[in-house]
């Protein structure tokens, strides 16, 4: 893709995880369209994932995909609950491999931010008693709060049992459906995040309690999903390391320690995020703020990093990766609003050759493409 001797940013170099090689440093973050019908997948999906993936990035995640129906965000989420959503989701996988990135997908389960309206249709918890929301469930009966104040229903010991077995189901048919890289939601506010969660979490049994047992959960669910995903392809998860809620330093000396918990399971790489477990947070938006955080959780639990969340320009992705803050530099919305992102990067950042950053259909024609003004 390159010239031989072409000094290349930090961001164009390769990075290989297992037997998955990315051909740039460059990762879409999984983003949910909320446009599936029963959790099946259409041509909506295959259409935006084809056009971020043919833009360049070196992985693609695939949106947060519900192991159970009752694990969905919203009633439009993407699923692998059953074995009819799996042909969809393989052409996906597939698309997004022919257009050069490795395609990886994201499952979840939505915990007590389930049953709730898109985005553009209010945010919030569905109303109890509306026929198109379902009950939500959690370690513990305590709702988000604001606008997803629905209570869940605190989670018996068999429903644990169950949506471990449901996880380690959708590992197998995103193994299926032909994906390389797997992420696990422990993130955002959702279940696995509230396990972890002193906001969501106040079970007594083991479960609960310390550090310890609130990482059980997410332990015993990584090991679930190891057991059905091969051994050559990166098995990863997004974890919410801080809160923003005044018990920072705490909540990330724990998360580290968990997370060198998943290392010992298994786990390849983490890709650090937040918690959103409270609506009181008071998060310290910015460019790069997470990069301080991301590297500290890279040095301290000794496992490959990556981000989103204000890496969005050429600058700030190049400067994180070859600080060492991460191994990947996850690039959202900019991704949306510029599915070209990769090669206007390159252009950027002083790449010798940047249409070779492309698939060689286009590379080939931009080479030398320079419209008149
Ligand atoms: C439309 C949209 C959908 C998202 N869906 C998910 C998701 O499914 N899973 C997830 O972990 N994060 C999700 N996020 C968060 C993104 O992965 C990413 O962290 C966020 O957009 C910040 O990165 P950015 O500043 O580069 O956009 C979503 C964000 C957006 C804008």
């Amino acid at each position: 893709m390159t010239a031989e001797n072409e000094r290349m940013p930090a961001l164009f170099t390769p990075f290989t995880l297992k037997d998955v090689t990315l051909r740039n440093r460059i990762a879409v973050p999984p983003m949910c369209q909320y446009m599936a019908q029963d959790g099946l997948t259409n041509d909506w999906h295959l259409a935006h994932y084809t056009s971020i993936a043919r833009g360049g990035p070196g992985l693609v995640v695939v949106e947060a995909t519900a192991v159970s129906p009752e694990g969905r965000i919203t009633p439009f989420c993407t699923g692998l609950w059953n074995d009819e959503q799996v042909e969809g989701m393989a052409r996906i996988a597939a698309a997004i491999k022919a257009a050069g990135a490795v395609p990886g997908i994201q499952i979840g389960h939505a915990g007590r931010k389930a049953s709730a309206n898109r985005p553009w249709d209010g945010d919030d918890h569905i109303p109890e008693g509306d026929p198109r929301g379902w009950e939500t469930i959690s370690p513990s009966a305590t709702a988000f709060g604001g606008g997803l104040s629905r209570v869940p229903r605190e989670m018996t010991l068999d429903d644990i049992a169950r949506v471990r077995a449901d996880f380690a189901a959708a590992t197998r048919r995103a193994r299926e459906a032909g994906f390389e890289w797997l992420e696990l939601h422990f993130a955002h506010g959702y279940l696995g995040q509230s396990f972890f969660s002193v906001h969501a979490n106040q079970r007594t049994d083991q479960y609960g309690g310390d550090a310890a047992g609130r990482s059980r959960f997410l332990f015993e669910t990584l090991e679930a999903a190891r057991a059905e995903w091969p051994e050559r392809f990166p098995l990863t998860a997004r974890f919410g390391v801080i809160e923003y809620d005044g018990r920072d330093e705490e909540t990330l000396a724990e998360a580290i320690e968990t997370t060198r918990g998943f290392r010992e399971r298994g786990l390849d790489l983490l890709s650090v995020s937040m918690g959103f477990s409270t609506p009181a947070a008071k998060i310290p938006w910015g460019p790069a703020f997470l990069g301080p955080v991301a590297e500290r959780v890279r040095r301290e639990a000794g496992l490959p990093v990556a981000s989103a969340w204000g890496f969005h320009t050429p600058a700030l992705a190049e400067a994180a990766v070859a600080g060492q803050q991460l191994d990947l530099a996850m690039i959202g919305r900019a991704f949306l609003a510029d599915p070209h992102w990769t090669y206007h990067a390159a252009q950027t950042l002083g790449v010798e050759h940047p249409a070779r950053v492309l698939p060689a259909p286009y590379a080939h024609w931009l080479e030398r493409y320079r419209p008149a003004a």
